[in-house]
């Protein structure tokens, strides 16, 4: 079994993209600059957007964070996003998801000028991944992509079932497996919480992609041995074993599941840190002007 190590890849990737940046300002160019918009306090989404606005400091990227009050009007938010997109200085400008009930996701998601769309989640970027033309491939199915790019998983010709069919992962990565590319040329199945005989598809898989949110879900009965786990998930539970009381779980019963694996990606350490990898590239894409 050889475990998917997303921590060392990402920060691989995150010193290819420092290099990148001294180059660039060497030569007279500004700093790619990230923006981030977050609306009210949820813990989850507190701790995604201050890892991100770090890695920027990382990676030597400028950032900037605005926050909005959770009860924040709908048309003020579009406003914000309006200013942003006209700002000639940001490269790139991520909305944090979920967002509060009173706000149409889908109307905001919308709202971004698509070439400084970073997360690839505008209808026009994520058309142009369906065709295989030049776009930010949204973030989480990138680090997946990269992943397996970077270990050399064989994954032409092969099963690979996705569950879930999220717009941020189940569903893009079930198309980028599905393309003639490498990683890619899969034959893939998407399954989500209305697909019948679950474990008669996962049986079968040569790689199987979990985004789901339940954690310890996928248990060794579900699949056959030399699998390439693909874990998305992240849930935090109570534990009397730690320090902090809580520990993280994926999708995957990891324990028992790892033995039958070819690969398998860890969590904590496996598709988390390399989302954050790929929205700091997809930036950097931007402002390369490589995409647009
Ligand atoms: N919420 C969970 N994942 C993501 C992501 O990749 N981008 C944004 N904007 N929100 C998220």
């Amino acid at each position: 079994m050889i475990l998917l190590d997303g921590r060392k890849t990402a920060n691989d990737i995150k010193e290819e993209i420092a290099v990148e940046v001294s180059s660039l300002i060497a030569a007279g160019s500004k700093k790619p600059h990230l923006a981030a918009i977050l609306v009210g306090t949820d813990g989850a989404s507190e701790t995604y957007v201050s890892a991100k606005v770090r890695a920027c400091k990382e990676v030597g990227f400028r950032s900037t964070l605005v926050r909005l009050d959770n009860k924040v009007l709908e048309s003020d938010l579009l406003s914000e996003i309006e200013e942003i997109n006209n700002n000639k200085d940001i490269d790139g400008l991520i909305v944090q998801l979920p967002l509060p009930d009173h706000i149409d996701e889908m109307k905001i998601t919308q709202a971004i000028d698509p070439i400084i769309d970073v997360d690839g989640f505008h209808p026009q970027n994520i058309g142009r991944m369906a065709l295989n033309l030049p776009t930010y491939l949204p973030a989480t199915p990138a680090g997946i992509l990269e992943l397996l790019g970077r270990y050399n998983v064989e994954t032409a010709g092969k099963h690979c079932v996705v569950i879930g069919r999220s717009h941020i992962v189940g569903s893009p990565i079930s198309i980028l497996m599905a393309r003639n590319n490498n990683p890619g040329n899969c034959t893939v199945t998407l399954t989500h919480s209305r697909t019948q005989n679950l474990k008669d598809i996962t049986k079968t898989a040569d790689i199987l992609i979990v985004a789901l949110g339940k954690s310890e879900f996928i248990t060794t009965d579900m699949v056959k041995d030399g699998v390439c786990i693909i874990d998305v998930g992240i849930t935090r539970v109570r534990s009397n074993t730690t320090k902090s009381g809580w520990k993280l779980l994926g999708d995957v019963a990891f324990e028992g599941v790892k033995n039958k694996c070819s690969f398998i990606t860890p969590v904590p350490g496996g598709v988390g840190p390399m989302t954050i990898a790929m929205l700091l590239k997809n930036t950097l894409k931007s402002a390369k002007r490589v995409v647009y």
